[in-house]
């Protein structure tokens, strides 16, 4: 129970690897803040059904109104705040096109959401963690900022910022005992991306052929690395991005 007493509040919990990350972290003690643009009751209810503590709150990330009040519901709740996992963001429903095709509406969305989102989470969280001399921040960013993939343009772009701003807010928030670091997935088959028969067909097999290991990733295989840079285990671990993508990417 690495996480006994502690708080953990992971954006875009309702699905996917953001799903599975909320699961392990209370599994391992945490009480756990789903909180969610949809409606991550259900989740909630599961993972309350397990004995933990858990509770969903609707909210946009890109919205700091939202996100302000859902930092005060988690500590009306739960009295702290110990982790913050910024996994949300628009990903697994994202439509491949030629970059000439992205329109700056949908440039400036997947910005507010998947860059401006953390660091609003972040700002929101920053006060109780210094409070209390601790804090743990794990941004999931993603291999193909590394990679340069194509036909993302504007998701390739927003999280190469997180990867930046992940170094960036190390520095800044370390003093206070605060660190921050990262979880760059592979391509992992999340309920979302295996609904989007574009991205199977693109990515699954080209995928496996870049591996060390050739297999298929899951969030199962994610919500490791997330959970040790959580942990105490981790405490002199800062501004690193941990490629989880079956050895694909070496940086
Ligand atoms: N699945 C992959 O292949 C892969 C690879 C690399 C990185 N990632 C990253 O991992 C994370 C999770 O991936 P996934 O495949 O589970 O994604 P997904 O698209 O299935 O799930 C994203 C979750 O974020 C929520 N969300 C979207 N916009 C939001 C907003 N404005 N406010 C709050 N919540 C919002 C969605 O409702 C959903 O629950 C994402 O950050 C993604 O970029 C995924």
């Amino acid at each position: 129970m690495r996480f006994d007493q502690q708080v953990a509040i992971v954006t875009g919990a309702q699905t996917g690897i953001g799903r599975a990350i909320a699961e392990r972290l209370a599994s391992e003690g945490a009480a756990v803040v789903l909180a969610d643009v949809n409606d991550a009751q259900p989740v909630a209810e599961t993972i309350r059904a397990s004995g933990a503590r858990a509770l969903a709150v609707r909210t946009d990330v890109a919205n700091e109104a939202s996100v302000v009040a859902m930092v005060e519901q988690t500590v009306q709740a739960f009295g702290r705040v110990d982790i913050l996992v910024n996994n949300a963001a628009i990903a697994a429903t994202i439509e491949l096109r030629p970059f000439e095709q992205i329109t700056a509406t949908e440039w400036q969305r997947m910005q507010n959401v998947n860059a401006m989102g953390p660091f609003l989470c972040t700002r929101a969280v920053a006060p109780h963690m210094r409070q209390q001399q601790h804090g743990r921040i794990v941004n999931i960013t993603s291999g193909t900022a590394f990679k340069g993939a194509p036909f993302m343009l504007d998701y390739v772009a927003s999280k190469g910022a997180l990867m930046t701003m992940t170094r960036a807010l190390a520095r800044e928030l370390g003093k206070d005992f605060i660190t921050v670091n990262a979880v760059s997935p592979g391509y992992t088959l999340s309920e979302g991306n295996l609904a989007n028969q574009d991205f199977l067909a693109t990515y699954r097999e080209a995928a496996i052929q870049t591996r060390s290991v050739p297999r298929d990733g899951w969030p199962a295989d994610i919500v490791g690395a997330v959970a040790f840079l959580a942990s105490a285990d981790a405490a002199f671990v800062s501004g690193q991005i941990l490629a989880v993508d079956g050895g694909s990417v070496y940086h």
